[in-house]
């Protein structure tokens, strides 16, 4: 199994190299502080159990690395996936420096290239875990400065291993086959429901202020993704990544949303396996703006003091470990979380969305946009997100009317 490296760290084992407060965000369930913080209660997790396996992409940094941190604090065993195992090693050793004694549970690192479907098979097929509690699908990749056109010159698209734009490519096709790989593992887990987590972003709704800054996140027919691999957007048009990016998150919706009716009509209303979307918030710490020119990042950071434009990492991360560990987040099915400050209806308007988000912020299920909630769409997507990864799903599509009109799960 060389893409995986079981690396079990104590605390204890390793020299303290970072002083760091003890979270006071995340508890198993009636241990530690039971601050209400912007609609959620500590005390609302569930309490984790010996074995609770977690795998969470993109735990090398950002709001991946801090969930990490958080599951592991939380008493998780926490399999940190970083595009390569040394990442994936670094990433946990920081993580038990940073927790210094706080942290309960364990972590393993592995490493998985979401740009490489192979090596994403070979972890699928080498993967030694018995079982997983739940997976959190939160890698994720922004075009650099040039192709989003920030920079002089035309926007290129970057491309994966196999030949896809990268962005579609590993936000979502990536995301989509490791899941395809690890669906049996959750099927056969005993105890309590199962939970796949898609980390997405308001900015796939098209009404959102980032999602009609610029180009507005569309798949349109999916004409581009008719094409196979060489597709440069999803709508068929010419590369642009900022809308990439977009349309990555929206794709993150649909197939939330097309994953959670698959298994409830396979498996009924009480699937064992629940599979859910949030919107982490705007978070200019996390590296996803790495590449923005200087200026931007300055502006980025500035947005950071001035909360409720941002969000925290370590409230992102909470929003995630809320969405693993958290006692709603386990009943609901397709259902899409978002919390402040992105958490307003568009018919509210903006000022009334910002002040909520001062005076009555809240982490809770809301509608995604209207395109998200398209199910003709999702299932065709599914569909050719297949035929792209080689692969098929084992939650067969039950009946349904392929002409019937946007339907809500
Ligand atoms: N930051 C925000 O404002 C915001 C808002 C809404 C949604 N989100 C979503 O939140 C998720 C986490 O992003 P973040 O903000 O925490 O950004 P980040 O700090 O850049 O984290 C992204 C993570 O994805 C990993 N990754 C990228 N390409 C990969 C690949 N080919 N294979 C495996 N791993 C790969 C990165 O690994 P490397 O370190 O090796 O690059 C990194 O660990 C993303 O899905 C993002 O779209 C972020």
């Amino acid at each position: 199994m060389s893409s995986t490296v079981l690396l079990p760290l104590r605390a204890s084992t390793l020299r303290r190299t970072k002083s760091r407060a003890p979270s006071r965000v995340v508890r198993a369930a009636g241990v530690g502080e039971t601050r209400v913080f912007r609609g959620i209660d500590p005390r609302q997790l569930v309490a984790p159990t010996i074995g609770h396996t977690v795998l969470v992409t993109g735990g090398t940094s950002g709001i991946g690395w801090e969930s990490s941190r958080q599951l592991y604090e939380a008493g998780c065993r926490v399999i940190v996936a970083g595009r390569t195992e040394e990442k994936a090693e670094k990433a946990v050793k920081s993580i038990v420096a940073a927790s210094g004694t706080t942290g309960t549970g364990s972590l393993e690192a592995v490493g998985i290239d979401l740009a490489d479907l192979s090596s994403i098979k070979k972890f699928v097929d080498d993967v030694a875990y018995e079982s997983f509690s739940a997976i959190v699908l939160n890698a994720g990749v922004a075009p650099d400065r040039a192709a989003m056109g920030m920079a002089a010159g035309p926007q290129t698209a970057k491309r994966t291993k196999q030949g896809f734009e990268e962005t579609i490519g590993v936000n979502h096709l990536g995301h989509f086959l490791l899941c395809q790989g690890l669906l049996p593992k959750l099927l056969s887990t005993a105890g309590a429901r199962k939970r796949i987590v898609i980390t997405s972003g308001e900015i796939h709704n098209a009404e959102s202020p980032d999602g009609r800054n610029g180009a507005v996140p569309t798949l349109g027919d999916l004409s581009g993704l008719e094409l196979g691999p060489d597709f440069e957007m999803c709508d068929g048009g010419d590369f642009d990544g900022n809308k990439a990016y977009k349309d990555s998150k929206l794709c993150g919706v649909l197939f939330a949303r097309e994953l959670a009716r698959r298994l409830r009509e396979s498996l009924g209303d009480d699937a064992d396996v629940v599979c859910n979307v949030f919107s982490p918030g705007f978070v200019p710490t996390s590296g996803l703006f790495r590449n923005q020119s200087a200026p931007v990042q300055a502006l980025l950071k500035f947005a950071f003091n001035y909360p409720p434009l941002a969000t925290s990492l370590e409230t992102a991360g909470m929003f995630t470990t809320h969405m693993v560990l958290g006692r709603n987040t386990g009943e609901t099915q397709g259902a899409y979380y978002c919390g402040p400050p992105d958490y307003y209806l568009p018919e509210e308007g903006m000022i009334y969305g910002f002040l909520r988000g001062i005076f009555a912020p809240e982490f809770g299920e809301k509608s995604p946009s209207f395109e998200a909630m398209d199910a003709r769409l999702g299932r065709r997507l599914w569909e050719l997100s297949e035929e792209l990864v080689g692969t098929k799903f084992d939650v067969a599509p039950q009946d349904r009317d392929r002409e019937g009109s946007p339907v809500a799960v």
